[in-house]
């Protein structure tokens, strides 16, 4: 007979009439390594918010069973109390305190009233050693990657004393070799007898870390599987009903001139001024093409983007951007936008979307031009336009006046790419654009950035799964500490060869 450490029975959880879990039955065995799987809005976020007790006892119907005992958590700290302890899909640290403040934030070391920071340091750093963490506590969290954020929000955890760690999407933000180093970490917490419940849309780590894996779809479990022989299509299957049989939509360039170029382009760190972030980059695309720009975490990828669109980084930026034969300004953000470029951010919480607002005023934020006359909003025009995108994404909302704070994370990153789409860019970034999306809308996405493509703009991808710039771009570009450092057409390159690349120390290009 299995032993479970935990058990979760007929879960619902309604929000204003809006149904996000229907019925969930979830059980866990002691000391396993169970991943949850489901497209955007499943309810997988909602169902380990129920778990933890941020949505507390009394705003759902259903029993959770933990360690043999009905549990009735009232808030966080209730759950954290019997070891129960999540890291949240967005990470929570704050960015103006130090590392070892963020750890014990809340669970201050304090001796005689008075926190004891030599003592808060000392444990700090055990905490950094057991999730392998070279890094000096004494740091500013806003100063370090989200990589090792990732692992500071475990060393978190582990100074709370946890027995079932629950990860919500814990490595959609890394790299592959910070997310390997985060999947060997679970599987070391696994042989000390910590249970975890992982959330992934990586399907391929998911198979090569999870003991039993549970689908959920539309609020409800579909089935749970046992690792043995999965595959990931199988998992696939599971998640939309129905076979997927191509990951990326086929595709037939037709690709015309050179249009846009970035010469001899440099940039420095927007406060050190003295160091160097881009060096001499050049960089081009043509009519209809889809650029890959492939670099490990750090390589200047998002600098080199976000400077090119409106000085949105740096300082003292050289070099010249040509459209059409013209160079053209790009001094600031209007400018930018103003000469048909658009950059979606990876990082959609801070730079993204406004969270106070709802789904139709973030998709039309950016395009305020195109649906009002003389100054004036046409509300009627704005409704009708974000409509259109909220289909064309399959953005899973209650409606277009749902605030996007309470969207499921990867519905959220529909909505920041459907306020770029909006806004008909010539040129077109894309940073990251399917972190967090499930296989099903990733798809989607391909298929509105063909179009885009087939309708002759210029599209640059910058992404850290390999396969997808495989997958999707016509050219490929590899970037290593701020310069170009190579340019292959797809039909030459593997991932092998891009890695090589990407971590090459002289500039090519
Ligand atoms: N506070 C809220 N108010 C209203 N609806 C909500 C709220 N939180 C979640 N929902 C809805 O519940 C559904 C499930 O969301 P949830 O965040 O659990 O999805 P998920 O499976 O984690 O998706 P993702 O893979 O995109 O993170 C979604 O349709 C979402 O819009
Ligand atoms: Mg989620």
């Amino acid at each position: 007979m299995s032993d479970y450490i935990l058990e979760m029975n007929n879960i619902v959880k309604e929000f204003s009439g809006v149904r996000a879990l229907s019925n969930v039955n979830l059980k866990i065995e002691r000391g396993e390594i169970h991943a949850l799987c489901g497209e955007n809005g499943a309810g997988k976020s909602t169902l380990m918010n129920v778990l933890s007790g941020l949505y507390p006892y009394g705003s759902y119907e259903g029993d959770i069973i933990y360690e043999g005992e009905v549990c009735k958590f009232k808030d966080l700290r209730d759950s954290e109390e019997k070891g129960i302890v999540i890291i949240h899909q967005e990470l929570a640290l704050s960015p103006y305190l130090s590392i070892k403040e963020n750890i014990f934030l809340g669970n201050e070391q304090a001796k005689h009233g008075v926190i004891d920071w030599e003592l808060t340091e000392k444990k700090t750093e055990n905490l950094l050693k057991t999730v392998g963490l070279k890094i000096n506590p004494n740091i500013l969290v806003s100063q370090i990657g989200v990589g090792q954020q990732q692992l500071v929000e475990i060393a978190k955890a582990f100074s709370k004393s946890v027995r079932l760690l629950i990860l919500d999407e814990p490595t959609a933000a890394l790299n592959e070799e910070e997310s390997a180093n985060l999947l060997g970490l679970i599987k070391e917490f696994k042989n000390q007898g910590i249970t975890s419940i992982i959330i992934s849309h990586k399907l391929n780590e998911i198979v090569s870390v999870a003991d039993r894996i549970t689908i959920l779809r539309d609020g409800e479990t579909i089935e749970t599987l046992e690792n043995s022989m999965i595959s990931e299509e199988r998992i696939i299957k599971g998640m939309v009903g129905r076979d997927l049989t191509n990951r990326y939509p086929e595709r037939h360039p037709n690709i015309g001139e050179v249009f846009f170029e970035v010469k001899d382009w440099t940039v420095h760190h927007p406060i050190d001024s003295s160091r160097v972030i881009n060096k001499d980059i050049n960089f081009h695309i043509r009519k209809g093409e889809i650029v890959g720009i492939a670099g490990l975490m750090g390589a200047g990828r998002t600098e080199f983007a976000m400077s090119v669109f409106g000085h949105s980084y740096g300082s003292n930026i050289s070099g010249q951007v040509i459209k059409d034969g013209q160079e053209i300004s790009v001094k600031d953000v209007p400018a930018a936008v103003k000469n048909g470029l658009a950059y979606v951010s990876e990082d959609r919480k801070a730079l993204g979307l406004n969270l106070l607002m709802d789904i139709r005023e973030n998709t039309t934020i950016a395009s305020l031009g195109k649906i009002s006359h003389g100054g004036v909003i046409d509300k009627e025009k704005e409704i009708v336009d974000a409509e259109e995108y909220r289909k064309r994404m399959h953005t899973k909302a209650s409606s277009i006046f749902q605030k996007v704070s309470s969207l499921s994370g990867g519905n959220q990153q529909k909505v920041v790419l459907s306020k770029w789409l909006m806004t008909e860019p010539d040129i077109l970034f894309l940073d990251e654009p399917t972190r967090g999306i499930d296989v099903g809308a990733k798809y989607e996405i391909y298929t509105i950035i063909e179009e885009m493509a087939a309708a002759g703009k210029g599209i640059c991808i910058i992404s850290s799964e390999l396969p997808e710039i495989l997958g999707m771009c016509d050219r490929i570009y590899t970037m290593n500490e701020g310069r170009m450092t190579g340019e292959v057409m797809r039909v030459d390159a593997n991932q092998e060869m891009l890695m090589n690349l990407m971590t090459l120390e002289e500039s090519v290009v």
